[in-house]
């Protein structure tokens, strides 16, 4: 267990540790998600699992990510991808057990590498002692803890379910809760104290088992309007997240007060961070997130949520840059997570998904800021076809099958080519999702033999933007012209320009310097210009 920094002083009477060091790790770190269920089955039940993780830790070393972050790990009713948390400070038996974790946590220093663990703030699971409580006597504290109505005919409000329907169920009393997610993640009352008193029980928790920090599940939830009033317009998906017509459920002031007092947290632990997750359309107010005494930093989706067009891409990279540097945050670029298609599928699918892909991986890698890398985009996995009967995820059952759903990006990592994967061992169960038909052609073991395979672009990328001072970190400025972005990197006096071509014809790109990586396989240069093939990236150093 690591030293704790501070104790009991306030954060006036000590100096900040590491938040305020020139430049802490996270502000250019490249963290590698894990979905723990999909990602490595080391006890044959056809469940990722910590072990199987442990086992695979040196994979990502030869990879080249500075941290993981895994997706929820605590005991869960199992409602929504291990997003209904029955127990926050514990290891669901399907992973493993704390020690695990703890082993987990200590194989990775030992490598070199960071472990931010899911924290779920906004709700808990339906058979969470809490919740139990609650249903079972009304006037009980866990009762307070919650957002109950008195029984009626009519749900106390308009407000929906993201995952369909209305956001109130009835008790079995007749009493209404609330649930923005699905009926099994009741929705906490973040004004009862108890609760977050309870959280920052939590944090410290595993923060004292050494764990590198936290991203936050659906950080600009937790308070909703006091008065709980109608919103203003009906819930739509909205390209690039929720805004005033839903003010009435998300981005309440009051929220702020949460993200400082766990900011003074993390600030007792070395080295420590937090990211949250902020769907508000408003990158302005993402960015309110992570000022300097809130979270260290929240997702930038515009590129996750943009098509595949350099007037989107561009919008996208400026008004990252210039919300997160009006806070002096760093920009956390995400292209892929386990709520969205995968980006291969996005941008078209096949050779051209694939291709823009391998592109956009360029891009996301060159930025100044941290880069977030959903496992399996650097196999370039597409979108699996996952059959109907197959299916977990809530958003399928809610929809009546409406939406298909985000199953077919949380399919088991392909780590070998024979026909289970590799991703269990030898005569195990059959795998919790099923493996598509052409998962073995995008194998790891395969990539790894192919200098040419979207895995080697990842591991060389990752490469030269440790080594090389302006990728990754530094100032950009961006540019379009027609459909060829760029972004001109620079870093200690250096310059990388990264050039994107989202046409459909070979453009010229003038350069002084040398061609540090492109992402199709060939790009002539001759005259001082280099011919960039139609989807496809190019690092150009300038000497
Ligand atoms: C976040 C998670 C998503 C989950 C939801 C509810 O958006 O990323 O997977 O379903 O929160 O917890
Ligand atoms: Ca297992």
């Amino acid at each position: 267990m690591p030293a704790r920094l501070v104790t009991a002083r306030s954060a006036m009477e000590q100096p900040r540790p590491a938040s305020q060091s020139p430049s802490p790790w996270w502000r250019s770190a490249v963290v590698y998600q894990v979905y723990l269920r999909s990602f490595a089955d080391g006890n044959g039940d056809g469940i990722g699992d910590l072990t199987g993780l442990r086992a695979r830790l040196p994979y990502l070393t030869w990879l080249g990510v500075d941290a993981l972050w895994i997706n929820p790990h605590y005991p869960s009713g199992g409602a929504d991808g291990g997003y209904d948390v029955i127990d926050y400070r514990a290891v669901d038996p399907d992973y493993g057990d704390v020690a695990d974790l703890e082993a987990l946590v200590a194989d990775a220093r030992r490598l070199g590498l960071r472990v931010l663990l899911d924290v779920v703030p906004n709700h808990t699971s339906d058979q969470h002692p809490w919740f139990r409580a609650a249903l079972a006597d009304p006037d009980s504290p866990e009762a307070m803890r919650y957002h109950f109505a008195p029984p009626s005919e009519e749900p106390p409000n308009n407000w929906q379910s993201l995952f369909g329907g209305p956001a109130w169920s009835r008790t079995p009393d007749g009493r209404w809760y609330l649930h923005l997610f699905a009926p099994e993640q009741p929705d906490l009352n973040w004004r009862d104290p108890a609760v977050a008193a309870d959280f920052e029980k939590t944090l410290r928790f595993w923060l004292d088992r050494g764990v590198s920090g936290f991203r936050v599940d659906v950080a600009y939830g937790l308070f909703k309007d006091a008065g709980l009033r109608d919103n203003p317009g009906a819930y739509s998906p909205t390209l690039f997240g929720h805004g005033p017509e839903q003010a009435m459920t998300w981005n309440q002031p009051e929220v702020h007060d949460v993200w400082r007092r766990w900011r003074s947290i993390c600030d007792e632990y070395p080295d420590t961070m937090l990211v949250g997750e902020v769907c508000l359309a408003d990158l302005e107010q993402v960015a309110l997130y992570s000022r300097p005494d809130e979270m260290h930093q929240s997702f930038s989706f515009r590129l996750l949520k943009s098509p595949w067009s350099a007037e989107a891409f561009a919008d996208g990279v400026r008004t990252a840059l210039d919300a997160f540097g009006r806070v002096q945050a760093p920009v956390s670029w995400v292209l892929g997570n386990h709520d969205k298609d995968r980006l291969v599928t996005r941008f078209g699918g096949g050779a051209v998904g694939a291709a823009r892909a391998r592109a956009a991986a360029l891009l996301l890698l060159a930025l100044p800021g941290s880069a977030y890398v959903y496992a399996g985009d650097e196999l370039g996995l597409p979108q699996a076809e996952v059959p109907d009967e197959a299916k977990r995820d809530p958003i399928f059952f809610r929809s009546a099958g409406a939406r298909a759903g985000r199953d077919g990006c949380r399919v088991p990592m392909p780590w070998n080519a024979s026909a289970g994967v590799g991703f269990s061992p030898r005569g195990a169960a059959e795998p919790w999702l099923p493996i598509p038909a052409g998962w073995p052609r995008s194998a790891v073991s395969r990539q790894t033999r192919d200098g040419g395979s979207m895995l080697h672009l990842y591991r060389r990328a990752l490469a030269l933007r440790a080594e090389h001072p302006a990728l990754g970190s530094g100032a950009a400025t961006v540019s379009r012209r027609g459909d060829v972005l760029t972004v001109r990197c620079t870093g200690e006096g250096r310059t990388v320009r990264c050039v994107v071509n989202m046409g459909s014809g070979t453009v010229l790109v003038r350069s002084r310097g040398t061609v540090l990586l492109a992402s199709a396989e060939h790009v002539p240069s001759s005259g001082g210009s280099v011919a960039l093939p139609p989807d496809s990236a190019v690092w150009l150093a300038e000497d």
